[in-house]
Protein backbone atom coordinates (compact mmCIF):
# COMPACT_ATOMS: atom_id res chain seq x y z
CA UNK A 1 0.00 0.00 0.00
CA UNK A 2 0.87 3.52 -0.48
CA UNK A 3 2.67 5.42 -3.03
CA UNK A 4 1.31 7.97 -5.08
CA UNK A 5 0.96 7.80 -8.96
CA UNK A 6 1.36 11.39 -11.09
CA UNK A 7 0.02 12.08 -14.02
CA UNK A 8 1.60 15.33 -15.93
CA UNK A 9 -0.16 17.74 -18.62
CA UNK A 10 1.04 19.67 -20.25
CA UNK A 11 -0.53 23.44 -20.44
CA UNK A 12 -0.91 23.45 -23.73
CA UNK A 13 -1.01 21.32 -26.67
CA UNK A 14 -0.48 21.93 -30.44
CA UNK A 15 -4.59 20.97 -30.73
CA UNK A 16 -5.88 23.45 -28.36
CA UNK A 17 -5.34 26.47 -26.78
CA UNK A 18 -4.35 27.50 -23.00
CA UNK A 19 -7.82 27.45 -22.02
CA UNK A 20 -9.34 24.41 -23.55
CA UNK A 21 -6.65 22.47 -22.16
CA UNK A 22 -7.20 24.09 -18.87
CA UNK A 23 -11.05 23.71 -19.44
CA UNK A 24 -10.00 19.92 -20.14
CA UNK A 25 -7.86 19.21 -16.55
CA UNK A 26 -10.79 21.15 -14.59
CA UNK A 27 -13.36 18.60 -15.66
CA UNK A 28 -10.84 15.64 -14.91
CA UNK A 29 -10.28 17.12 -11.51
CA UNK A 30 -13.70 18.03 -10.86
CA UNK A 31 -14.59 14.50 -11.85
CA UNK A 32 -11.89 13.08 -9.59
CA UNK A 33 -13.52 15.33 -6.78
CA UNK A 34 -16.71 13.86 -7.30
CA UNK A 35 -15.46 10.71 -6.72
CA UNK A 36 -13.96 11.06 -3.11
CA UNK A 37 -14.27 8.37 -1.32
CA UNK A 38 -15.86 6.01 -4.15
CA UNK A 39 -13.78 2.20 -3.67
CA UNK A 40 -14.59 2.25 -7.19
CA UNK A 41 -12.91 5.54 -8.29
CA UNK A 42 -8.81 6.22 -8.07
CA UNK A 43 -8.74 8.69 -5.01
CA UNK A 44 -7.45 12.04 -5.62
CA UNK A 45 -4.62 12.62 -3.43
CA UNK A 46 -3.53 16.66 -4.80
CA UNK A 47 -3.04 18.71 -8.07
CA UNK A 48 -1.14 21.69 -8.85
CA UNK A 49 1.03 23.74 -11.54
CA UNK A 50 4.21 23.95 -12.12
CA UNK A 51 5.72 25.73 -15.08
CA UNK A 52 4.32 25.13 -18.61
CA UNK A 53 2.69 21.69 -16.54
CA UNK A 54 -0.09 20.82 -14.98
CA UNK A 55 -0.13 17.68 -12.61
CA UNK A 56 -2.11 15.72 -10.58
CA UNK A 57 -1.58 13.25 -8.20
CA UNK A 58 -3.76 10.31 -7.07
CA UNK A 59 -3.17 6.77 -5.19
CA UNK A 60 -0.95 4.37 -6.61
CA UNK A 61 -2.33 1.23 -8.11
CA UNK A 62 -0.08 -1.21 -7.35
CA UNK A 63 -1.59 -4.17 -9.73
CA UNK A 64 -1.56 -1.66 -12.46
CA UNK A 65 -4.00 -1.82 -15.43
CA UNK A 66 -6.30 -4.36 -16.22
CA UNK A 67 -5.12 -4.64 -19.79
CA UNK A 68 -1.83 -5.14 -18.53
CA UNK A 69 -2.74 -7.75 -16.38
CA UNK A 70 -4.48 -9.31 -18.91
CA UNK A 71 -1.76 -9.06 -21.56
CA UNK A 72 0.78 -10.66 -19.14
CA UNK A 73 -1.57 -13.75 -18.72
CA UNK A 74 -2.83 -16.79 -21.19
CA UNK A 75 -5.60 -16.35 -22.12
CA UNK A 76 -6.74 -20.00 -19.89
CA UNK A 77 -5.24 -18.52 -16.85
CA UNK A 78 -7.45 -15.56 -17.14
CA UNK A 79 -10.14 -17.72 -18.16
CA UNK A 80 -14.16 -16.88 -18.48
CA UNK A 81 -14.76 -17.70 -14.88
CA UNK A 82 -11.56 -15.27 -13.52
CA UNK A 83 -12.78 -12.67 -15.91
CA UNK A 84 -16.19 -12.47 -14.93
CA UNK A 85 -15.20 -12.02 -11.22
CA UNK A 86 -13.26 -9.02 -12.24
CA UNK A 87 -15.83 -7.27 -14.93
CA UNK A 88 -18.05 -7.85 -12.33
CA UNK A 89 -16.15 -5.56 -9.73
CA UNK A 90 -15.82 -2.95 -13.04
CA UNK A 91 -19.48 -2.97 -13.45
CA UNK A 92 -19.39 -1.89 -9.82
CA UNK A 93 -16.63 0.74 -10.10
CA UNK A 94 -18.81 2.34 -12.86
CA UNK A 95 -22.15 2.32 -10.94
CA UNK A 96 -20.34 3.94 -8.07
CA UNK A 97 -18.85 6.86 -10.32
CA UNK A 98 -22.87 7.06 -11.63
CA UNK A 99 -23.98 7.79 -8.18
CA UNK A 100 -21.97 10.71 -7.97
CA UNK A 101 -23.06 11.90 -11.33
CA UNK A 102 -19.87 10.83 -13.45
CA UNK A 103 -20.27 9.32 -16.88
CA UNK A 104 -16.68 8.21 -17.74
CA UNK A 105 -16.88 8.14 -21.89
CA UNK A 106 -13.48 5.96 -21.79
CA UNK A 107 -13.51 2.86 -20.65
CA UNK A 108 -11.24 0.81 -21.29
CA UNK A 109 -8.93 -2.00 -20.12
CA UNK A 110 -6.01 0.89 -19.83
CA UNK A 111 -7.96 2.84 -17.92
CA UNK A 112 -9.18 0.31 -15.18
CA UNK A 113 -6.93 -0.60 -12.44
CA UNK A 114 -6.29 -3.02 -9.78
CA UNK A 115 -5.04 -2.09 -6.55
CA UNK A 116 -4.20 -6.03 -5.80
CA UNK A 117 -4.89 -8.96 -7.21
CA UNK A 118 -7.36 -10.52 -4.50
CA UNK A 119 -10.67 -10.25 -6.66
CA UNK A 120 -12.43 -11.12 -3.92
CA UNK A 121 -11.99 -8.46 -2.51
CA UNK A 122 -14.86 -5.09 -3.67
CA UNK A 123 -11.62 -2.88 -3.49
CA UNK A 124 -9.50 -4.83 -6.07
CA UNK A 125 -10.54 -2.71 -8.68
CA UNK A 126 -10.86 1.20 -9.56
CA UNK A 127 -11.51 3.33 -12.69
CA UNK A 128 -9.18 5.94 -13.83
CA UNK A 129 -8.35 8.46 -16.33
CA UNK A 130 -11.13 10.96 -16.06
CA UNK A 131 -10.10 13.02 -18.98
CA UNK A 132 -13.26 12.42 -20.88
CA UNK A 133 -15.25 12.43 -18.32
CA UNK A 134 -18.54 14.79 -17.85
CA UNK A 135 -20.79 15.28 -15.03
CA UNK A 136 -24.45 15.07 -15.02
CA UNK A 137 -26.31 18.27 -14.35
CA UNK A 138 -23.66 20.51 -14.81
CA UNK A 139 -24.70 22.02 -18.00
CA UNK A 140 -23.68 21.03 -21.66
CA UNK A 141 -24.59 17.95 -23.80
CA UNK A 142 -21.83 15.99 -25.25
CA UNK A 143 -20.95 18.15 -27.76
CA UNK A 144 -17.39 16.54 -29.12
CA UNK A 145 -16.36 12.72 -29.98
CA UNK A 146 -15.60 11.33 -26.48
CA UNK A 147 -13.61 8.20 -25.86
CA UNK A 148 -11.83 5.55 -27.60
CA UNK A 149 -13.17 5.23 -31.29
CA UNK A 150 -13.57 1.92 -31.32
CA UNK A 151 -15.90 1.78 -28.37
CA UNK A 152 -17.97 4.70 -28.64
CA UNK A 153 -21.51 3.82 -27.92
CA UNK A 154 -24.20 4.13 -31.03
CA UNK A 155 -25.53 7.32 -29.24
CA UNK A 156 -22.17 8.96 -29.05
CA UNK A 157 -21.12 7.88 -32.90
CA UNK A 158 -24.74 9.77 -33.85
CA UNK A 159 -23.45 12.93 -32.21
CA UNK A 160 -19.91 12.62 -33.91
CA UNK A 161 -21.54 11.84 -37.15
CA UNK A 162 -24.21 14.87 -36.49
CA UNK A 163 -21.45 17.57 -35.62
CA UNK A 164 -19.70 16.18 -39.34
CA UNK A 165 -22.83 16.66 -41.33
CA UNK A 166 -24.40 19.64 -39.12
CA UNK A 167 -21.04 21.32 -38.61
CA UNK A 168 -20.63 23.42 -34.94
CA UNK A 169 -23.26 26.13 -35.99
CA UNK A 170 -26.48 23.40 -35.88
CA UNK A 171 -28.98 24.03 -33.28
CA UNK A 172 -27.94 23.11 -29.74
CA UNK A 173 -31.04 22.32 -28.34
CA UNK A 174 -30.96 18.85 -30.19
CA UNK A 175 -27.74 17.84 -28.07
CA UNK A 176 -27.58 14.66 -26.28
CA UNK A 177 -27.35 14.85 -22.53
CA UNK A 178 -24.42 13.00 -21.27
CA UNK A 179 -25.55 10.22 -20.46
CA UNK A 180 -24.48 6.47 -18.31
CA UNK A 181 -25.81 4.52 -21.22
CA UNK A 182 -22.31 5.19 -23.25
CA UNK A 183 -20.43 3.39 -20.27
CA UNK A 184 -22.81 0.56 -20.42
CA UNK A 185 -22.36 0.04 -23.87
CA UNK A 186 -18.54 0.42 -23.00
CA UNK A 187 -18.69 -1.86 -20.05
CA UNK A 188 -19.62 -4.70 -22.75
CA UNK A 189 -16.31 -3.75 -25.00
CA UNK A 190 -14.07 -4.74 -22.07
CA UNK A 191 -14.64 -7.76 -22.58
CA UNK A 192 -12.70 -7.68 -25.56
CA UNK A 193 -10.56 -4.70 -24.89
N1 LIG B 1 -3.06 5.57 -10.08
C1 LIG B 1 -2.41 4.76 -10.90
N2 LIG B 1 -1.76 3.68 -10.44
C2 LIG B 1 -1.11 2.86 -11.28
N3 LIG B 1 -1.06 3.02 -12.63
C3 LIG B 1 -1.70 4.07 -13.15
C4 LIG B 1 -2.40 5.00 -12.32
N4 LIG B 1 -2.95 5.94 -13.12
C5 LIG B 1 -2.59 5.62 -14.38
N5 LIG B 1 -1.84 4.51 -14.42
C6 LIG B 1 -1.29 3.89 -15.63
O1 LIG B 1 -0.95 4.91 -16.55
C7 LIG B 1 -1.72 4.80 -17.77
C8 LIG B 1 -2.09 6.18 -18.30
O2 LIG B 1 -2.86 6.90 -17.35
P1 LIG B 1 -4.18 7.66 -17.77
O3 LIG B 1 -5.08 6.69 -18.42
O4 LIG B 1 -4.69 8.42 -16.61
O5 LIG B 1 -3.62 8.72 -18.80
P2 LIG B 1 -3.94 8.94 -20.34
O6 LIG B 1 -4.29 10.34 -20.49
O7 LIG B 1 -4.86 7.91 -20.87
O8 LIG B 1 -2.54 8.70 -20.96
P3 LIG B 1 -2.19 7.99 -22.31
O9 LIG B 1 -2.11 9.10 -23.28
O10 LIG B 1 -0.89 7.32 -22.00
O11 LIG B 1 -3.28 7.00 -22.64
C9 LIG B 1 -2.92 3.91 -17.39
O12 LIG B 1 -3.37 3.17 -18.50
C10 LIG B 1 -2.32 3.00 -16.32
O13 LIG B 1 -1.65 1.90 -16.92
MG1 LIG C 1 -5.99 6.39 -20.26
Amino acid sequence: MGGMAVKVLPRRTSRSDGLGTLHAIFEEISALEKCEGCVGAVQLQTYGLVGEYFWIATEFAEGGSLSKWRQERAEEEVGEKVFLKVWGKVCRAVAELHKRGVVHHDLKSENILLRHLDFDRNDCVCVCDMGEATLKGEGGGVLRARGTECIQSPEVITIVERNRVEGVGYDRRKESEPNEYSDVWQLGCVRWR
